[in-house]
């Protein structure tokens, strides 16, 4: 199962992300996270802490591997390579382990357009769409804000999306696009978690909002959500009110994708 986490900047998805990751792995399963935003920081999310976040190494800077696998150098432009690189070893050999979590940091391509059609882009894609996977392995990707970056090639082999929404039109709006996009990528399922809710309306005004979309559920505003990635700890671990959230989204999210 390979679930993207989508929205506008700041709506929570980096900490939705680590939320389901801790949860599934707490249930037995093996978990890759993804840190797919160029700007990575699920690291604090899962409740890794930044001596052991520091030796994962972000794969879009391994020029020598990346070009060794696909026989072209980040940054090279044109020239041919291959689009079916091996991968499976990269998790393994890149990433880092904390409490049943792999996580695997993407991180920045100095000189790749979003969406390009570069070598580094090649091998997230690769990775993405045949790291399957054990039945009852789980991919969570944590991805960049906005719709810019939804490609064919990332988008296109995962199962869902769950697009993060806040209270607020410009969220609103930011989901309805990434709902247009992802199913034209061929997307099969797209979900909604609506955050940050405070007021009593809140929930209203979202599903008004976005009705027709299926929602997995909600999490209030939590001061110690806020604490947390003060502290630079995990909501995992610092805010029992979310994991019980979490729970709720998670059990949604099972019985849809098992329909
Ligand atoms: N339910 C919540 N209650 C209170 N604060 C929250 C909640 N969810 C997220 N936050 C806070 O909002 C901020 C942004 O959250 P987060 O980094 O998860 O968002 P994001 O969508 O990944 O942002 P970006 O677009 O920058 O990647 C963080 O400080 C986080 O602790
Ligand atoms: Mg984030």
């Amino acid at each position: 199962m390979k679930i993207a986490i989508t929205g506008k900047g700041g709506v929570g998805k980096t900490t939705l992300s680590g939320l389901l990751a801790r949860l599934y792995a707490a249930e037995g399963r093996t978990v890759l996270a993804v840190d797919a935003d160029p700007d990575a920081n699920l690291a604090s999310a899962l409740g890794i802490p930044p001596e052991k976040a520091a030796q994962a190494l972000p794969l879009a800077e391994q020029s020598d591997m990346i070009e060794e696998r696909t026989g072209s150098r980040p940054g090279a432009p044109g020239g041919m390579f291959s689009i079916n690189p091996k991968v499976d070893d990269i998790p393994d050999t890149y990433g880092i382990r904390h409490e049943g979590v792999r996580l695997l940091i993407m991180g920045k391509s100095k000189e790749a357009a979003a969406g390009c059609y570069c070598p580094e882009h090649v091998l997230l894609r690769r990775l993405v769409s045949h790291l399957i996977l054990r039945h009852d392995e789980v991919v969570i990707l944590d991805m960049e804000a906005g719709i810019e970056h939804l490609t064919r090639g990332t988008a296109g082999s995962v199962d869902a999306f769950i697009v993060v929404v806040e209270p607020g039109q410009r969220s609103m709006q930011t989901a309805r696009q990434i709902e247009r996009l992802a199913l034209g990528l061929g997307v099969k399922s797209v979900f909604v978690v609506g955050n940050k809710i405070q007021r009593e309306t809140d929930e209203a005004f979202i599903k008004d909002h976005l009705s027709g979309m299926k929602f997995l559920g909600f999490m209030r505003y939590a001061a110690d959500t806020v604490q947390a990635d003060l502290d630079g700890r995990s909501a995992y671990d610092a805010s029992p009110g979310a994991v019980e959230e979490a729970k709720v989204i998670k059990a949604a999210l099972d019985a849809l994708l098992k329909k």
